[in-house]
């Protein structure tokens, strides 16, 4: 919908993306930006002059999905604003509320335009076009492979995500992902070492290989056999001008011993990782269908720690899963304790349609979660806060990402993905330098750079 502005020139057409959720959906969106950047739109961060809007949705827990009725209401009156100075706005919901819920979108919120799942997303032109005719839902998972049919990454920072495995074959109890994203897949060595090789010839110094189960990993080699994660890390790490390596998310079960031992030998590989284990308690873990014991966990962390013993540890809790008692409760906290994870995420438990908890009656009261999830969250932040003390003092390399929160500052993130802020110049983006922390504070940590001669 190219509008003529007075001059009679073409004005630039204008996208505004947001994203909610996981990695995978920032990738997705980011993508979502590039298809939209070579069909002539620029990106724009004002929802307000966006000619379209694309909300890319996630549907893991109740409020994440609600959260997007509410901003569709708001653009609705911004659309009518706009159609009102005849300038037209298209309303496009993306990610798993769109594959989750589909046509039911537009009938909750008609002012929405396109719905698209995670996997047809490449046909957003086609799906806009036809969007003036009538209103369109692709939910498709296609037989075509989206990644093939995506322009070249734009707009590239000094650290990207990548995704390598999409989908879940786990079906987790409590778990939407395998419904929204489909089953599992992994893409080609080949193909990732193509996208990573293109980021890195375009300025990126680390890469994030992403997937719902990235150590489920196993893309066809070059003769057609199946590659680990291990080994594609291993090849991603020979491509010039990298210097980090990230993967996630991992899950306990697909951890194999060619990739511990990556974290032992693979430099660029970076000590930190995200293993979520969502509770302690054996009998949880069986209900929700995680197939392993608290105590496998705890052997898994041993072994990684013995590879690599400096290694930031994080995880996924849940609590309040169906039938969870006190005692269940008190074994998540013991395996916090036994573990102490550097950093977490914990969540109360939701109820998610469709899923095999979603049925269970012995749910636990909101009351009773809302008590455990402050319990649990005071015991991970306290070794939060003393893991983030114990850096003052420390020199690390840190990977320069973007301009910091005050003018004269930049803002990077050290090996163990710890947020620093330190006076610089704006030069350094993209380098890899020391810096000695000089205080932690709750979010990010201070520092000052050691020396200019040392600069990567
Ligand atoms: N693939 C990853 C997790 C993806 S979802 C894994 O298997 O570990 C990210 C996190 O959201 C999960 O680890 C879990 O802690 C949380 N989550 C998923 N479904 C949830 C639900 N129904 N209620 C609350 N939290 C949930
Ligand atoms: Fe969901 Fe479980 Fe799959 Fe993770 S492994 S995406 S929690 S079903
Ligand atoms: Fe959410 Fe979909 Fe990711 S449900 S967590 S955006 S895979």
């Amino acid at each position: 919908m190219d509008h003529a502005d007075g001059s009679g020139r073409r004005a630039l057409k204008k996208a505004y993306v947001k994203s909610y959720g996981c990695q995978m959906n920032a990738y997705d969106a980011a993508r979502m930006a590039d298809v939209l950047g070579a069909e002539g739109y620029a990106p724009t961060d004002s929802v307000d002059e966006a000619d379209v809007v694309v909300l890319n949705t996630c549907h893991i827990r109740e409020r994440a999905a609600e959260k997007v009725y509410s901003e569709l209401g708001r653009l609705r009156v911004l659309k009518n604003e706009r159609t009102a100075k005849g300038l037209d706005t298209r309303i496009v919901v993306a990610g798993c509320v769109a594959q989750a819920e589909g046509a039911e979108i537009q009938a909750r919120q008609p002012a929405v335009d396109v719905v698209v799942g995670p996997q047809s997303y490449h046909r957003l032109p086609d799906l806009l076009a036809r969007s003036r005719e009538r209103r369109v839902v692709d939910t498709e998972f296609p037989v075509e492979d989206k990644f093939d049919h995506l322009p070249r990454r734009r707009t590239l920072g000094a650290s990207a995500f990548l995704t390598v495995q999409e989908g879940c074959d786990k079906f987790c109890a409590f778990c939407v992902v395998p419904y929204t994203r489909g089953a599992e897949v992994s893409r080609p060595v080949a193909k990732v070492l193509a996208e990573a090789e293109k980021l890195a010839e375009g300025g990126v110094r680390e890469i994030t290989l992403i997937g719902q189960n990235v150590n489920a990993y196993h893309g066809a080699g070059s003769d057609g056999a199946p590659v680990g994660l291990a080994e594609l890390v291993q090849a991603v790490a020979k491509i010039p001008g990298l210097a980090r390596i990230r993967y996630t998310t991992s899950h306990p079960n697909d951890f194999d011993d060619a990739l511990i031992r990556a974290h032992a030998e693979v430099p660029a590989l970076m000590p930190y990782l995200h293993l979520p284990v969502q509770s302690g308690s054996d009998r949880i873990l069986a209900a929700m269908n995680r197939k392993h014991t608290g105590d496998a966990y705890r052997r898994l962390i041993d072994r990684i720690r013995a590879a690599r013993p400096d290694i930031a540890l994080s995880s996924d809790f849940i609590v309040g899963f169906p039938g969870e008692t006190d005692a269940d409760f008190a074994e998540t906290l013991r395996l916090v304790r036994d573990i102490g994870f550097e950093s977490a995420f914990s969540f109360k438990y939701s109820t998610r349609p469709g899923t095999p908890a979603a049925d269970r009656t012995d749910q636990v009261t909101e009351s009773v979660m809302a008590a455990r999830l402050a319990e649990l969250q005071a015991l991970l932040d306290s070794r939060r806060y003393a893991y983030q003390r114990a850096a003052a003092g420390q020199v690390f390399d840190v990977l320069v990402e973007k301009p910091g929160r005050y003018p004269g500052q930049v803002a990077g993130k050290t090996p163990h993905l710890l947020a620093v802020q330190f006076d610089a110049a704006p030069h350094h983006i993209g380098s890899v330098v020391p810096v000695r922390i000089i205080e932690a504070g709750t979010n990010s940590l201070f520092g000052q750079l050691v020396s200019e001669a040392a600069a990567a």
